[in-house]
Formats: C-alpha cells, sequence, structure tokens
C-alpha cells in the first residue's frame, strides 16, 4: 500500500507515515501532471484539492487537521473515496493560541508592541517615549469577564474549560454537541440555548465550528446587531464564517471591539482593530507530529482491514 503526501510532508509526517508500514512517495509537491505513482491514499494539510483530478487507485485522503473544506467531499462520495480528520490532534494547539490571544488583545499587547516598533531611530528619547503608550493602550482584564464558546467540540471544550481557570464566566453553545464532549466538559461552563443568547452576554467570542453551507457568513450584521457594543471576536476557525464587508462595518462603529483572525485577506488587512495572524492555530511541532501519527493510524488500519476510524 502507498501513500502519498502533499505538502504535509514534514519528516515526522512521512515517518510516522513510514513506520506504520506504508510506503511513502518522498515528494514535497504533489505534480498535478505525474499520475504514475497512483498511490493509495494521500495524506494532505491546507492544500486545494477541489480542482485536482484524483487518481484512479485512491482510496483514501487523510486530512491533518480538523476542517475539510480543502477537500472535495461530495466528489470524494461519489468516487467511494474515504475523507478521513484527525480531530483533537491539534485541539491543545488552537486552545493555547485562543487564549493568548485572547489575553494578548483584551491588554492592546499586539498594538502597542506593533507601535514600540515605530520608534526606532528615535535614540535617547525610546525610553521616554515609551512612557507615553501606557496611556494609549490602556487595556481590559478578562477576570470576571464573559467568553461565548460556539462550538463545544474537541477545540471549543478545552477553550471553555481553561477559560474558567482564568476567572471568566464561560457560556457554550453546540447544537449538536456530542456525549463525550458534554461529559468532559465542566459543570461550570453554562450552556446557552440559542446562539441569540450567547450573543448576548458574551464579552468575548470564539468560534470553533467548521465551514459548512450553514456556517457560512454567520457572523453579520444581523449577529453583531445582538452582540454587546465593543465585543471581541476570535476566528480561529475559517475566514469564510464571517461577512466581511459587516465585519468592516462593525469595527468602523465600535460594535465589534476587535477581530482577530487567523485568516486574513486583503479587506481584513484594512479593518481598523483586525488582528491578522498567518494560520499559526494548529502550526506548532507537538500539533503536527499528532496529527501525522493520527492520519497514519487511520490510513494504515482502513488500508489493510477496511475499517474506517476516524480517531
Ligand atoms: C485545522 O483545520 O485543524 C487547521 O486549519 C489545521 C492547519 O493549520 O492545517
Amino acid at each position: 500500500m502507498s501513500v502519498k503526501t502533499l505538502e504535509v510532508s514534514t519528516i515526522k509526517t512521512l515517518n510516522n507515515i513510514a513506520e506504520s508500514g506504508l510506503n511513502v512517495f518522498e515528494k514535497e509537491k504533489y505534480n498535478l501532471d505525474d499520475r504514475s505513482d497512483n498511490p493509495d491514499a494521500i495524506v494532505v494539510r491546507s492544500y486545494n484539492m477541489h480542482e485536482m483530478e484524483l487518481n484512479s487507485n485512491l482510496k483514501g485522503i487523510a486530512r491533518a487537521g480538523a476542517g475539510v473544506n480543502n477537500i472535495p467531499i461530495d466528489k470524494c462520495t461519489e468516487e467511494g473515496i474515504c475523507v478521513f480528520n484527525t480531530p483533537g490532534a491539534n485541539a491543545n494547539a488552537v486552545k493555547e493560541i485562543v487564549l493568548t490571544s485572547l489575553i494578548a488583545s483584551s491588554r492592546n499587547l499586539f498594538d502597542g508592541m506593533a507601535w514600540v516598533k515605530t520608534l526606532e531611530g528615535e535614540g535617547e528619547n525610546v525610553s521616554k517615549l515609551v512612557e507615553s503608550g501606557k496611556k494609549q493602550f490602556v487595556g481590559k482584564e478578562i477576570k470576571g469577564k464573559t467568553l461565548g464558546v460556539i462550538g463545544l467540540g474537541a477545540i471549543g471544550a478545552l477553550v471553555a474549560n481553561d477559560a474558567l481557570d482564568l476567572d471568566m464566566e464561560v457560556i457554550g453553545y453546540d447544537p449538536f454537541i456530542s456525549v463525550d464532549t458534554a461529559w468532559n466538559l465542566s459543570r461550570n461552563v453554562h450552556r446557552a440555548m440559542t446562539i441569540e443568547q450567547l450573543y448576548s452576554y458574551a464579552d468575548y467570542i470564539t468560534v470553533h465550528v467548521p465551514l459548512t453551507g450553514d456556517t457560512k457568513g454567520m457572523f453579520n450584521k444581523e449577529s453583531f446587531s445582538l452582540m454587546k457594543p465593543d465585543v471581541h471576536i476570535l476566528n480561529f476557525s475559517r475566514g469564510g464564517l464571517v461577512n466581511e464587508d459587516d465585519m468592516a462595518e462593525a469595527l468602523e462603529t465600535g460594535k465589534v471591539g476587535k477581530y482577530i483572525t487567523d485568516f486574513p485577506n486583503e479587506k481584513v488587512l484594512k479593518m481598523k482593530n483586525a488582528i491578522p495572524i498567518p494560520h499559526l492555530g494548529a502550526s506548532t511541532q507537538e500539533s503536527e507530529e499528532n496529527c501525522a501519527i493520527m492520519a497514519a493510524r487511520q490510513l494504515k488500519e482502513f488500508l489493510e482491514t477496511g475499517n474506517v476510524k476516524n480517531s
């Protein structure tokens, strides 16, 4: 059995797949014209596979991550290709960046740091000028504030539980929560019956849902109108969840105080108070290794026994 890696081919990924007994094509990039290897399976991270012609032998695709929006699911279903993801394997990495960004944005650290950099060339005056930053960048503590967590899967549940340890009030919303997640969720996480309830209480909102037809553009004029003024929104899920024109307007009016996003584009860069991050949510050595191990195990079991285990 052979497996091809798209851009996820870190040494660790390759080693994990190779150690699992599968033959790995050690190519850095998938060559769209070259179908001679005809692999049994492909491991992919962010590469957009929608335009890709799928080779005839292909039985499975493993996405080393949670979201599968870069994979043509309908086409795979039609052609009997099994698609896996690695739920939970990068949850800790995402949780850490969410909580870091939550505190950093609330304390104006990103803006303050960018401003200090502009003092380059001021020589002896730098230390004096730095003091004026104290007044410009007064922040807010998160203690006692309410964090709304939309989506209580592996990532959302971790964020919710750990935010309680930071002395926040936490309110979660998820219409599809699994029994396991519900069981692991602290009893101190309040559950909103409707997303509107969460919007009306939260000082900070973090979203952990996949991009689907139902969630596309869920942050829009209408949802912003239900939120508290100056709410901070963190998006480490997918850019498509946000209607960017409406977000730009909400940032302009101060309805949304800050928009922290792992999915910046040209529009986001122009937005006042947007904090752009280059899709670093899951980019830790540990998470890449966890995803690689899970993807390798799933594919090995599937290719050798036909069992489909998405965990
Ligand atoms: C995910 O969907 O889990 C992340 O986008 C993973 C990644 O950074 O590739």
